[in-house]
């Protein structure tokens, strides 16, 4: 039996979580599993029901389950609320909370959604990255941190971005073993010409490698990378990086691919997992039935895979959004003429059908 948290959260998190819901109990149906899930609020709806963006209590029931999956948080109605309860404060203590220190965001290209890249056709074909963030460290958690009055000279505001050895080597292994089953070529990603947060970096990833002499390591200034992304993607196999430069890269990514509703991605720690589509909660289209669920569906197979090491399942899902895809179904995001426009839950349902 395997328990599951699941925190739909806010705007289309609810719809997409719906739906990634349904994909998981039709694999249970279908294999004779056991997925017990508890669903639990969290971001903007906890924040209206208990006043915190996230409870103690719910925080405890997911470190309790063997994953957890979260829709998205956050919309206009909490912009205005104090920093210390807005819907992302709950994203970060839980991300934090379980220690999920590597957050994997693969970007792939669907031959069948090569036009909705806004790149050229011969840049994206074909590529197939992996990003893999440091999640649990960096400038969104380093201190000090704050805002301060200058005395009527206005304000002053800092943030920190600190690494530890410890920090840089967990993420760096987590990168070369990843690599492993892949094209064993990881790329570290850092600033090392100006920050000495990304000197340590480049050094222990530097050290790390060393226990991975099968796989080959590069380094690129974030710069850099970002501007190889757009030039030429396809060279990048995994690509391991800060709390930060994830966060900024891993959107370019998503881009290349044509849309983030088809992003997945997967937070690991040695204890805990909680998977997410990339995609925030559409606050514009939330509760239309509009959102594109595959990004969720597509987490619920990386739970699978990382969590549960039920590959078989996996696979089967990430066959089924394939095949959806080559029939012409398409939500609005990925919406061209010629394809069939579908809602957000007959897109769950056409996966599911699919589902072995
Ligand atoms: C993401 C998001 C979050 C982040 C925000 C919502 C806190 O942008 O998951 O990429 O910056 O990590
Ligand atoms: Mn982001």
């Amino acid at each position: 039996m395997y328990n599951i948290t699941v925190f739909p959260g806010d705007g289309i998190g609810v719809e997409v979580a719906e739906q990634a819901v349904k994909i998981i109990r039709k694999l249970g149906e279908v294999h004779h599993l056991v997925f017990e899930i508890k669903e639990e609020l969290l971001g903007g709806a906890s924040l209206d029901k208990h006043g915190v963006p996230i409870t103690p209590e719910a925080l405890k029931l997911a470190q309790k389950s063997d994953a957890v999956f979260l829709g998205a948080v956050g919309g206009p109605k909490w912009d205005n609320v104090e920093a210390s309860k807005r819907p992302e404060k709950a994203l970060l203590a839980l991300r934090k909370g379980l220690e999920v220190f590597a957050n994997l965001r693969p970007a792939k290209m669907y031959p069948e959604l090569i036009d909705n890249s806004p790149l050229k056709k011969e840049i994206v074909s074909g590529v197939d990255l992996l990003i893999v963030r440091e999640l649990v460290g960096g400038i969104y958690f380093g201190t000090p941190r704050g805002i301060e009055s200058l005395d009527g000279k206005g304000e002053k505001a800092f943030n920190s971005e600190v690494y530890t050895t410890f920090e840089v080597e967990r993420i760096a292994r987590k990168a070369f073993e990843l690599a492993r089953r892949r094209r064993r070529k990881v790329t570290s990603v850092d600033k090392a010409n100006i920050l000495e947060s990304s000197q340590l970096w480049r050094k222990v990833v530097t050290q790390v490698h060393q226990e991975f002499k099968d796989i080959t390591l590069d380094h690129r200034y974030v710069d850099d990378c970002a501007m190889q992304l757009v030039r030429n993607p396809k060279q990048f196999d995994v690509i391991v990086t800060t709390n930060l430069f994830g966060d900024i890269l891993s959107d370019e990514s998503a881009m290349l691919t044509g849309s983030i509703g088809m992003l997945p991605s997967a937070s690991l720690g040695n204890h805990h997992a909680l998977y997410e589509p990339v995609h925030g909660s559409a606050p514009d289209i939330a509760g239309k039935d509009r959102g594109n669920p595959l990004a969720s569906i597509l987490s619920a197979a990386m739970m699978m895979e990382y969590s549960f090491n039920l590959h078989e399942l996996a696979f089967s899902v990430e066959k089924a959004v394939e095949a959806v895809l080559k029939e012409g179904y398409r939500t609005t995001d990925i919406y061209q003429e010629g394809t069939n426009k579908v809602s957000c839950s007959k897109m769950g349902d056409l996966v599911a059908e699919k589902v072995k």
